[in-house]
């Protein structure tokens, strides 16, 4: 068995979970239009479509939660969070967001013009669909081995140097408003990013004149997997990484429903008082005063509370164990997985899986479903449907990754449930063959289409249907 640390904490307040049968299952997956994102949370067992707000608090963040000041302007919780975020990770400027994505509109909106091409280390729907809203071609520089589910390659979020300076060469410095860097890669599994190559990122940007804006929704679990595996940083503190992460980078956005432990809220971060002063103006605009961003003061209180507790070394162990523990599970067993694994999710390697449904079937969509049929878990298509179709041919991009995310919430679950989904899932690799067909729209939205679409599949009333 693999190792499974003791989690660092104890439960005070427990959700019930509902069981249901394969019949309320059935039910309740065809009235979703088989895309496990339209279920009915009663309806899911052990819910992993995200680790994204939907972690437990501790006590302290609920405790905070009661010293939140909720003066429209200027309250006390906002210099709290603003502590909170300029000691963990180093920037000067602070501004609030209700979440990751309102950072992102503000941040494309204040550097991107129609016709600019923005590289990064692979994309976030939501952080892409930003760019290319503001008229912005986005540019894939990320090493090759990331697009390769079995590379062991330590630091799968890299950028490669030459990918970066072929698209300056091919473009100019003067279209490129900002190289938008993830830490850890989502798309890729949850891949981190070396402290040395984010250095080299920014030198090369820099010495282009072009700023280097980092996504740190997850850059604590990166920092953690640094200290494992990049030399030089094993007898360094987690504290200490995520500060040298952000250090040669011009700024952030942060969506705190991750490594900060709260269930929703956000912040840019910025080291140019120009551009922050900017970004304020367009908070104002679209998320609230600059002080409070869209979030509650209790909120900014938790978040504040949160970050000092994602680093602490026993948290972050434990996190990162136990999504380890599930991918050694699924891998032992000959599940295909995304290696190594990642920070917060384990992905299923849906194409290698089903190699009997074609790729424009959508296999991650189909195992998705499959897993929930089977135990009511749920996880979320990272592949095809998600990918979305070119902005301006119209064309189905088809990414190399047909992965079937399974992202774990922070303190959420135990060991059971992790036991619980590792079975299903290789029950239903073991059955793969009874899978008969993929999955084709029956509807399918123009944006972020992978939250409400709809399917039906191929052939038959179900994918198990052989006709
Ligand atoms: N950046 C990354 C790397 C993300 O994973 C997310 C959200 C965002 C930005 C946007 O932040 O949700 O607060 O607006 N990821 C969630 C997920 C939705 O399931 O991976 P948000």
């Amino acid at each position: 068995m693999p190792v499974y640390p003791p989690e660092p904490w104890r439960i005070k307040m427990v959700e019930p979970l509902r069981t249901t049968t394969r019949d309320d299952r059935e039910e309740a997956l065809r009235e979703a239009g088989w895309n496990p994102c339209l279920l009915r949370s009663e309806d899911v067992y052990v819910d992993l479509f995200t680790d994204s707000g939907t972690n437990a608090m501790s006590d302290r963040q609920w405790s905070a939660l009661m010293r939140g000041d909720e003066a429209y302007a200027g309250a006390r919780s906002f210099y709290v969070f603003e502590e909170a975020v300029r000691a963990f990770y180093g920037y000067e400027h602070v501004i609030p967001v209700h979440q990751g994505r309102g950072g992102e509109n503000i941040l494309s909106r204040c550097l991107i013009r129609p016709g600019t091409h923005v590289p990064g280390n692979m994309y976030f729907p939501s952080t892409r669909a930003h760019q290319e809203l503001n008229g912005a071609t986005f540019h894939d520089v990320i090493v090759d081995e990331a697009h390769d589910a079995e590379s062991e390659h330590p630091f799968k979020g890299d950028v490669d140097l030459g990918k970066l300076r072929a698209v300056i060469a091919e473009f100019g410095a003067d279209a490129i408003p900002y190289v938008s860097l993830a830490a850890t890669v989502n798309m890729a599994g949850g891949q981190p990013i070396s402290v040395a190559n984010v250095a080299e990122t920014c030198a090369l940007a820099h010495a282009h004149g072009i700023p280097v804006f980092l996504d740190t929704a997850r850059a604590v679990e990166n920092a953690w997997l640094v200290k494992q595996r990049e030399p030089g940083w094993a007898r360094a503190s987690v504290a200490e990484i995520l500060l040298a992460l952000c250090a040669p980078t011009d700024g952030a956005v942060m969506s705190a429903k991750k490594d900060s432990l709260a269930n929703i809220g956000g912040w840019i971060a910025l080291r140019d008082p120009v551009l922050a002063e900017q970004a304020r103006g367009l908070v104002l605009v679209y998320e609230g005063l600059h002080t409070y961003g869209g979030m509650t003061g209790r909120d900014m209180e938790a978040i504040a509370v949160g970050i000092a507790e994602s680093v602490e070394e026993d948290h972050i162990r434990a996190r990162v164990a136990q999504v380890e523990y599930l991918g050694e599970r699924l891998d032992r067993a000959g599940v295909p997985i995304t290696r190594p694994i990642g920070g917060h999710c384990v992905c299923i390697d849906a194409a290698a899986a089903l190699p009997h449904v074609p790729r424009t079937d959508f296999p991650a969509q189909t195992v998705a479903c499959a897993i929930y049929l089977e135990a009511g878990v749920r996880g979320v298509e990272r592949g095809a449907v998600t990918a979305g179709r070119d902005p301006v041919t119209g064309v189905n991009r088809l990414p190399k990754l047909e992965l079937l995310r399974l992202a774990i919430p922070r303190r959420v679950y135990t060991r059971a449930h992790m036991d619980l989904v590792a079975d299903t899932v290789i029950a239903v690799h073991r059955d793969r063959d009874r899978i008969a067909c993929g999955l084709t729209f029956a509807y399918e939205p123009r944006h972020l289409r992978f939250f409400q679409a709809r399917f039906k599949p191929v052939s038959g009333a179900s994918i198990f249907d052989t006709r």
